[in-house]
């Protein structure tokens, strides 16, 4: 299989190092995009690619740089999205460590083409460490001429900045990452305008997932159609995962987009532990959880995610044996959503805290006849309904679980001897 945004992994992290980053294909992108290719023509590859934003939503990356106005008065800025807060993902988190200036170098082309001379790194506050790499190697391309000012000697400027978080799910979301990069308290911001028209500091802004970043230059050296073939017609390209839970080698793993999710499993992770599989979140925490039989009908695509009913979000694929009691990943789920809320508006502060209130209960056994058909009803008023995504976050993973493995949650009704005898409680 073809490794690509992985391909410098197998050098343990001395890609760190500028000097051996060049030695093996680094900044020949960036050369070639400044001295051969104008700004739109980058812009136009990178649709050809087929590449989708890595992020979550999975939208068309060609087509939100070009929704950028093409002149403005105030300055374009380019975002890299390195929150990485979902739970069971930790792609970005090797990319920067292992590869740091992969994302630099496909940060300062897609720069170029967005004409945007200042970018922002928002790491996430507990990779501190990872911050410390990619400070030290924003440093080297600054000396080395990459970075600062008329590039490789093109007149193109660009600046770059790293800025940790402080530890919020919430500023995963791109307009909240805008606020908080602001300084401000980190909630969405309300939309449109969408930030590639009004984003930081009021200009146009792109917000791009680290992984949909460090994939630029070898769309650049390879070219658009070389990177879409690898994947389906729809979702181009290979796709980093993160493999956690039930299976005998987790960790991160490239493959490319639509490749069988079993395969994922049984050959790139060594196969089930401790049991068969009895279920599997595809694409981090918040998306729909797939029962055995899904798993067995799902490729790695957007279009193959969606015909089973979930999505492909970040890509944390959480694999779970029949060990699993699915009514307890859901608590764990719904717990992690509640202390995430930003508690900005009504049907995700009060609804996330109400479903935990009887997922509780549940766990203590004491739940009450219709408290299963409560938690989906609560779930149904916060999907579609809250301010931003993070609610039907909160929402899906409670929903699908009940439709999928009701069993697990009707273990949790307190059984009283009324019950029992099948008398009515009058
Ligand atoms: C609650 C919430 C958390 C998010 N967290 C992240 C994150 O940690 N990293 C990320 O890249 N995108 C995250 N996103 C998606 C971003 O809002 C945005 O869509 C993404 O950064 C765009 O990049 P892309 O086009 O490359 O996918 C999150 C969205 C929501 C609603
Ligand atoms: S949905 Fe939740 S996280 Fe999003 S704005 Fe509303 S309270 Fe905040």
């Amino acid at each position: 299989m073809t490794k690509v945004l992985t391909s410098r992994f197998h050098l343990k992290g001395e890609a760190a190092d500028i000097a051996v980053y060049e030695k093996h294909e680094g900044y020949v992108a960036l050369a070639k995009a400044l001295k051969e290719w104008q700004p739109d023509q980058i812009t136009d590859e990178v649709k050809k690619s087929a590449l989708r934003g890595r992020g979550g939503a999975g939208f068309p990356t060609g087509m939100k740089w070009s929704f950028v106005p093409k002149e403005s008065k105030r300055p374009k800025y380019l975002v890299c999205n390195a929150d990485e807060s979902e739970p069971g993902t930790g792609k970005d988190r090797d990319l920067m460590r292992y590869d740091p200036h992969q994302l630099i170098e496909g940060m300062i082309i897609s720069a170029f083409a967005l004409k945007s001379h200042t970018s922002y790194i928002y790491i996430r506050g507990e990779y501190w460490f990872i911050k410390e790499i990619l400070e030290k190697a924003v440093a080297q391309a600054y000396a080395k001429g990459y970075l600062g000012k008329n590039i490789m000697g093109s007149g193109f400027d660009h600046d770059m900045y790293v800025h940790p978080g402080a530890g919020a799910y919430i500023c995963g979301e791109e307009t909240a990452l805008l606020e908080s990069l602001e300084g401000k308290r980190g909630h969405p911001r309300l939309k449109p305008p969408f930030p590639a028209v009004v984003g930081l500091y009021g200009g146009p802004t792109v917000v791009n997932n680290v992984e949909t970043l460090a994939v630029v230059p070898w769309i650049i050296l390879k070219g658009g159609e070389w990177y879409k073939a690898l994947g389906t017609e729809k979702s181009g390209g290979t796709k980093l995962f993160t493999v956690s839970g039930h299976v005998n080698k987790p960790g991160n793993y490239e493959v490319p987009m639509g490749y069988p999710l079993m395969d994922l499993i049984n050959n790139e992770c060594g196969g089930m532990k401790g049991g068969k599989l009895k279920a599997c979140i595809p694409g981090g925490s918040s998306v729909p959880i797939l029962n055995a039989e899904e798993c067995a009908k799902m490729t790695l695509d957007y279009e193959s995610a969606a015909a089973v009913g979930t999505m492909l979000g970040s890509g944390g694929v959480i694999v779970m044996n029949d060990t699993t009691d699915i009514f307890e990943t859901t608590r764990n789920v719904t717990h992690f959503y509640k202390h995430e809320s930003c508690g900005w508006c009504t049907p995700c502060r009060e609804g996330t805290r109400w479903l935990y209130k009887v997922f509780e209960r549940m766990h203590r056994y004491e739940g009450k006849a219709g408290d299963v058909e409560l938690l989906y009803d609560m779930a149904d008023k916060i999907l579609g309904k809250s301010f931003c995504a993070l609610g039907d976050a909160a929402a899906m993973p409670v929903q699908s679980a009940i439709n999928k493995f009701r069993a697990d949650f009707d273990r949790r009704i307190k059984v009283t001897l009324v019950q029992i005898k099948g008398a009515s409680a009058d």
